[in-house]
């Protein structure tokens, strides 16, 4: 597992972006896997800011974490009402490259039945050849996706409750802001599992601010519980690479291992 500390959330995001790219470059019909929140939303400017200087993401796929269920795109229904994840990735970063739409994957929150889109999302995600690099943010209680305390380790795509602290992070970050009551927030969501998060070749998670360095040293640091179920990164086979900020690795026991890690890396060219 890669740990890499940069300076402040501008230079972490350059550097997931980096990442991002390097790997369409390589291997340009690439799958990603793609988070909200506020954390990836630079790592997506950065990405058209490259994207602008060349970057092709005319055969690269994407399948999103997740989606509130109940909410998404609704001829007749005022944009502005519309919270959705999927407004949010159109807004961030897929109106702005030239991905094609038949190639966006986003849970369909207003699905008639979420059981079966569920298992529909996963096969879609195998039929593709499976996630190539997955991007990652973390939440407060430490989840992944919607994927809240409790959750297994071992689960796929499905329909979960979100948690109290969920949702007063999530109303406070996006919905206050719309003006919309809280009642009218979405208690359920559809997400890919844990499962189906440790089946991508790659992972990238990125954290920033002090509000998250807690959580984080439970993550990398801690023991592996379902009570905090990003801490299945510690299970990950493939390729790991951990973006923070100076602020979000601050309760980190092994901060500095973690940077001569990488200056060693470096030196050696690895
Ligand atoms: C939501 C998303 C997660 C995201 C988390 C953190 O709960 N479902 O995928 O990681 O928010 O959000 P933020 O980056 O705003 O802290």
């Amino acid at each position: 597992m890669d740990i890499i500390i940069r300076d402040d959330y501008e230079q972490m995001s350059k550097y997931a972006a980096e990442i991002i790219a390097g790997h369409i470059k390589a291997k340009p019909d690439c799958v990603l896997g793609l988070a909200t929140g506020s954390t990836p939303i630079n790592t997506y400017k950065e990405l058209i800011k490259i994207h602008k200087q060349g970057l092709d993401f005319s055969r690269v796929r994407t399948f999103n974490l997740d989606e509130y269920l109940g909410v998404g795109p609704e001829p007749g229904k005022p944009y502005d009402l519309d919270q959705s994840y999927s407004r949010f990735m159109h807004e961030e970063l897929l109106n702005h490259i030239n991905i094609k739409k038949e190639n966006i994957h986003i849970p369909d929150g207003r699905t008639k039945d979420p059981k079966k889109f569920c298992m529909w999302y996963e096969e879609e995600i195998k039929k593709s050849g499976g996630i190539d690099l997955q991007l990652l943010g973390i939440g407060g209680d430490g989840h992944w996706g919607f994927n809240e305390p409790g959750s297994s380790l071992g689960s796929r795509t499905a329909v979960v409750a979100l948690t109290q602290q969920t949702l007063d992070d999530n109303y406070n970050a996006f919905y206050k802001n719309a003006n919309i009551e809280r009642s009218d927030m979405p208690h359920f969501a559809i997400t890919m599992g844990i499962g189906t998060i440790l089946d991508a070749k790659n992972i990238l998670m990125i954290a920033n601010g002090k509000k998250k360095a807690d959580i984080i040293a439970k993550c990398l640091e801690g023991p592996i519980t379902s009570q905090i179920t990003s801490s299945a990164i510690q299970l990950h086979s493939g390729g790991i690479t951990v973006v923070l900020d100076e602020d979000a690795a601050s309760k980190l026991t092994n901060a500095n291992r973690y940077r001569h890690i990488e200056k060693t890396k470096l030196q050696y060219g690895l």
